[in-house]
C-alpha cells in the first residue's frame, strides 16, 4: 500500500460517506451502506444539546471517535483548526466557543465534504468559521497562526503521520495545544489487520502504538504529552467489520481484544524557543 493508495481509498471512502450524508442517510465510517449507523466507534459521541444545536445534516455526517471540543479547552477569541474535518461537526461546534473574536477553520482533502460542510454551516448560520481545501500533512496556514488543533478520527487516517505532527507544530503558536480523538492501539497489530486497504480507510489499520503516538508527538517538538482512553473495543465490536475482511476473528481475538481504543490525545507547543 502506498501513501498515494491510501489517500486515492480514504477520499473515495469519504466522498461517498459525504454523498450519503447529503442524501439524509448516516455518513457511518466503518459500516456499508447497505447497514444502520450503530458502529460502536461513531455512535452516541455528543451530548443531546450539542447536536440539538446543530443541523441534523452535520450530526448524521459525524465520523469522529471522540468528542474533542468537549475535551479541549476553547476560549473566546481563539483561532481553532480541525485536521481532517469532515461534514464539520466539531468546527461549527468549536465556532460557537470562541466567539466572540475567534475562529474556526476545518481542513479536508475530499471535495465532497467541504461542500457537505459549508452547507451545514450555512444552515447553522455560523460565520466565524471557514472550510479550507488541502491535506492535514502540507497544511495551508502560516507558521505559528493557530491557538487549538483538534481532530477526530483522521490522523490514524495518514499514511504519513510524522508529518502530520510537523505541521501541526509549526502551525500552531508558541504556547498552542493539541487536542484531538483518535484511534490508538496498546500491542502490536497484527499484520493482516495492517494490510487491509478497507481496514486503514475504516480507521483501525493505520492507528499507531500509544508508545509510538508519544514518542512521534515528542519528535515533532510537542511536550506534556497525554493519552487519555475515552472508549476500549472489545473483539465483539469489530466481529463483523473484521469478518466481512476475510479476516480469521477467532483467531486473532486475543491479540487484538481489549487492545484498540479510542483516546483523547493532548499535547502542548512549548512556549518559548528552547536556547
Ligand atoms: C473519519 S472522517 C472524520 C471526519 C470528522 N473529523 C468527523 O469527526 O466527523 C475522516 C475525514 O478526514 C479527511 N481526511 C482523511 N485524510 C486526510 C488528509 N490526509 N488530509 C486532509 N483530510 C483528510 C477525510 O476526507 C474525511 O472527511
Amino acid at each position: 500500500m502506498s501513501a498515494e493508495n491510501i489517500k486515492d481509498a480514504v477520499k473515495e471512502k469519504y466522498s461517498q460517506a459525504a454523498l450519503r450524508a447529503q442524501t439524509g442517510r448516516s455518513a457511518c465510517c466503518r459500516t456499508s451502506s447497505a447497514q444502520s449507523c450503530c458502529d460502536p466507534i461513531t455512535s452516541n459521541l455528543y451530548s443531546a444539546q450539542e447536536s440539538g444545536a446543530l443541523p441534523e445534516a452535520a450530526v448524521l455526517a459525524s465520523l469522529g471517535c471522540g468528542n474533542p471540543t468537549a475535551l479541549a479547552q476553547l476560549n473566546p477569541g481563539e483561532v481553532v483548526l480541525d485536521l481532517g474535518s469532515g461534514g464539520g461537526i466539531d468546527v461549527l461546534l468549536s465556532a460557537r466557543r470562541v466567539a466572540p473574536g475567534g475562529k474556526a477553520y476545518g481542513l479536508d482533502m475530499t471535495d465532497e465534504m467541504l461542500a457537505l460542510a459549508r452547507e451545514n454551516q450555512r444552515k447553522a448560520g455560523i460565520e466565524n468559521a471557514e472550510f479550507l481545501k488541502g491535506e492535514i500533512e502540507n497544511i495551508p496556514l502560516p507558521d505559528n497562526s493557530v491557538d487549538v488543533i483538534i481532530s477526530n478520527c483522521v490522523i490514524n487516517l495518514s499514511a504519513d503521520k510524522d508529518r502530520v505532527f510537523r505541521e501541526a507544530f509549526r502551525v500552531l503558536r508558541p504556547g498552542g495545544r493539541f487536542a484531538v480523538s483518535d484511534v490508538v492501539v496498546t500491542a502490536d497489530v497484527p499484520a493482516e489487520i495492517r494490510k487491509s486497504v478497507e481496514l486503514w480507510i475504516g480507521c483501525i489499520a493505520g492507528a499507531l502504538r500509544d508508545a509510538e503516538y508519544r514518542s512521534k508527538l515528542a519528535s515533532a517538538g510537542f511536550e506534556r504529552i497525554e493519552i487519555e482512553p475515552t472508549r476500549v473495543y472489545d473483539i465483539e465490536d469489530a466481529r463483523q467489520f473484521l469478518a466481512a475482511q476475510g479476516i480469521d476473528v477467532d483467531r486473532i481475538a486475543p491479540q487484538v481484544a481489549g487492545k484498540f481504543m479510542s483516546a483523547f490525545i493532548r499535547a502542548g507547543k512549548p512556549a518559548h524557543k528552547r536556547p
